[in-house]
């Protein structure tokens, strides 16, 4: 959560700060605020709102200096308003810093820095760093780095903080644990930021800090990585990939309407030079050299939140089916703290489009103490999580910026296919006509995406339905259950209508007494081994005068009757139902949130990259 982003060299810092910002709102948005250094003073600006407020805020207002920080939030500890917003600073206005992550120990911090004469202003866990940084280094005569360093070295929990100074004017102090932090070089200048996104546009050299690390920028001067401990690392500059086109919004109104209809680039982006139908093959050059351990796996855990754990689920069924392995799935932040039975010849997957889920990031250590390997499967490239597992797939969807996912969910379970095809076939579970079928079948996926996309505006109408319910329950079995839990999580999210997904047999044993006219149904029930029977809990629901809307096989015609409304999807084995069947879910919360007048694409509460836990 939060974003923050530092400058330091020739350029007028103050354009490049709001425009990172604007690039890394996805990560909260509740206040933001700038710092520049100006003079012998830090000037500080910041209000409660989005960056555009902030924008407005600053209007007319001195934003000169080569020298900056800035920062987007999402509270954590302080309700958002002017004061909690970040950047914090020092009474003199001496030292600012801005932070990512939680202190834990700030109670026990502030009590002894109130007790020394420090006033604070905010609730903000944040605000005490500042102070224990200002009292280090007035106490002990240090330089800021060295100040900044013992300050953070007293620190319980996480951070990713900038600091800059009077003292050290073309200087940026940066330091992370736990919260991402990366640096940018360009011709003398330094860049830093949460995420990719804001620096893409001005270097592609990039040095991703790693845990309890920290640098001191100052154009003209090499990076050099010292750990919390003051001992030098090394460090290795890498090359950003990232499109700019990627990260705008194309022509479309929302970012998730445009994340929405790039699904058949993305699923293809997903498959590109792992499948290939001609030489009947698919395989996954970031797992091969795990391969061996993984056809040996006594099982696996997968491990994941949000989107990512429905990924999981689907998962699930694949793995089983095709593999025959038994597979675990647990959201991360329920597994790192139950104490689980983890063997060392268990194989942990860790699902997650940003790569930085703190408590994903939690299960994988705990998971690795343990001795299992653990496989990643992520979006951000170069991502903490990315680099914290022993192999991995990247899911290629490109920058998800919604926070609501879409496309990175069906590149994730696009991946997850062919783990799970490449994984049968070494370990001799599948018959060959039956692998050339499923592998023809999923090179026609993205195709049929397309034309579920081509038939958005017949989903509209159900919105316009949909719109004024207060509750609305999603049904489906089997493949189709975690598809129903996806569909409920985007509506609920972005339209703030309640939403449940059940599977569609446990419904009698609470959710139908929910049931009336008020309460639309949403069924999924595609050909697959389960169709009859959901068939039958489709009537439960009618039978208690429920409205039914729901998604068929193209040529159903039994279930159309029994529906209000319908949605076809194509034919395809119910193993790639999970891929076509949420995409008309997507379409269907984005067009209620909108008919609604929400925020799309920065649903309140929300943050897309959770890094507390
Ligand atoms: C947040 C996002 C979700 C995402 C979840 C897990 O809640 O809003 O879209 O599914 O985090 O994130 P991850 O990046 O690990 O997939």
């Amino acid at each position: 959560m939060c974003g923050i982003v530092g400058y330091t060299g020739n350029r007028e810092a103050f354009p490049i700060l709001i425009k990172g910002l604007h690039r890394m709102e996805y990560r909260g948005y509740d206040s933001a605020g700038v710092a520049l250094l100006q003079g012998d003073e830090v000037t500080v600006h910041k209000c409660r709102g989005k960056v555009s407020d902030l924008e407005d805020f600053c209007k007319g207002k001195d934003l000169s200096g080569h020298l900056g920080i800035a920062h987007t939030r999402w509270a954590t500890h302080g309700e958002p308003n002017d004061i909690n917003a970040h950047p914090h600073f020092t009474s003199d206005h001496k030292i600012a810093l801005i932070h990512n992550g939680i202190i834990e120990n700030h109670l026990v911090l502030r009590k002894a820095l109130e007790k020394a004469g420090y006033l604070f202003n905010s609730q903000t866990d944040t605000e005490v760093l500042i102070h224990l940084i200002e009292d280090i280094k007035k106490n002990e005569c240090l330089d800021l780095a060295e100040a900044v360093r013992l300050a953070l070295s007293q620190i319980i929990g996480t951070y990713a903080v900038i600091v800059i100074s009077v003292d050290n004017p073309n200087t940026l102090i940066v330091a992370r644990k736990g919260s991402p932090l990366i640096i940018g070089f360009g011709k003398d200048e330094y860049f830093a930021a949460s995420d990719a996104a804001a620096l893409v546009e001005y270097t592609r050299k990039v040095v991703y800090l790693n845990n309890e690390e920290m640098a001191v920028l100052t154009p003209g001067n090499d990076l050099i990585v010292k750990t919390i401990k003051n001992e030098i690392v090394p460090h290795s500059i890498q090359k950003l990939r990232m499109n700019i086109n990627e990260l705008e919004k194309g022509g479309f109104e929302h970012f998730m309407l445009k994340e929405i209809f790039e699904q058949p680039r993305t699923i293809r982006e997903s498959m590109r030079g792992r499948l290939s139908v001609e030489r009947e093959v698919v395989s996954l050059g970031g797992i091969v050299e795990y391969e061996e351990r993984l056809l040996q796996a006594r099982r696996f855990i997968i491990v994941a939140c949000g989107t990512s754990y429905h990924a999981g689920l689907v998962a699930e069924h694949l793995f089983e089916d095709l593999i025959r392995i038994p597979v675990e799935v647990e959201y991360a932040s329920e597994f790192r703290y139950r104490n689980p039975v983890i063997y060392d010849d268990d194989v942990v997957i860790a699902i997650s489009q940003s790569g930085e889920t703190a408590d994903t990031l939690a299960a994988i250590e705990l998971a690795r103490q343990k001795g299992a390997t653990i496989l990643g499967i992520c979006n951000v490239v170069g991502s903490s999580i990315a680099r914290a597992t022993h192999a991995g797939s990247y899911t290629h969807a490109g920058p998800e910026v919604g926070v609501a996912s879409t496309k990175a969910f069906t590149s994730q379970v696009t991946v997850l296919i062919l783990m799970a095809l490449c994984l049968a076939k070494r370990k001799g579970k599948i018959a060959k006509n039956k692998y050339i079928r499923l592998i023809e079948e999923l090179e026609t996926i993205p195709d049929k995406v397309q034309k579920l996309l081509d038939n958005a505006s017949a989903i509209e109408k159900i919105a316009q339905y949909i719109k004024d319910f207060n509750n609305v329950l999603y049904l489906g079995r089997n493949y189709n259950f975690p598809v129903a839990l996806e569909g409920a999580l985007k509506l609920k999210e972005i339209s703030y209508i309640h939403a449940e997904g059940y599977p569609a047999a446990e419904m009698k044993h609470g959710p139908i007494a929910l049931i009336d006219e008020n309460m639309p149904v949403i069924v999924i029930a595609t050909n697959n081994a389960t169709y009859e029977k959901v068939v039958s809990n489709i009537h439960e629901v009618k039978t208690r005068k429920g409205k039914i809307i729901s998604i068929v096989s193209e040529g159903n015609s039994e279930v159309r009757n029994l529906s209000d409304y319908v949605i076809e999807i194509p034919q395809t084995h119910e193993m790639f139902t999970p891929i076509l069947a949420s995409v008309p879910l997507q379409l269907l919360a984005y067009y209620v949130a909108v008919l609604r007048g929400k925020n799309v694409d920065q649903p309140r509460n929300l943050a897309k990259s959770v890094t507390v836990e």
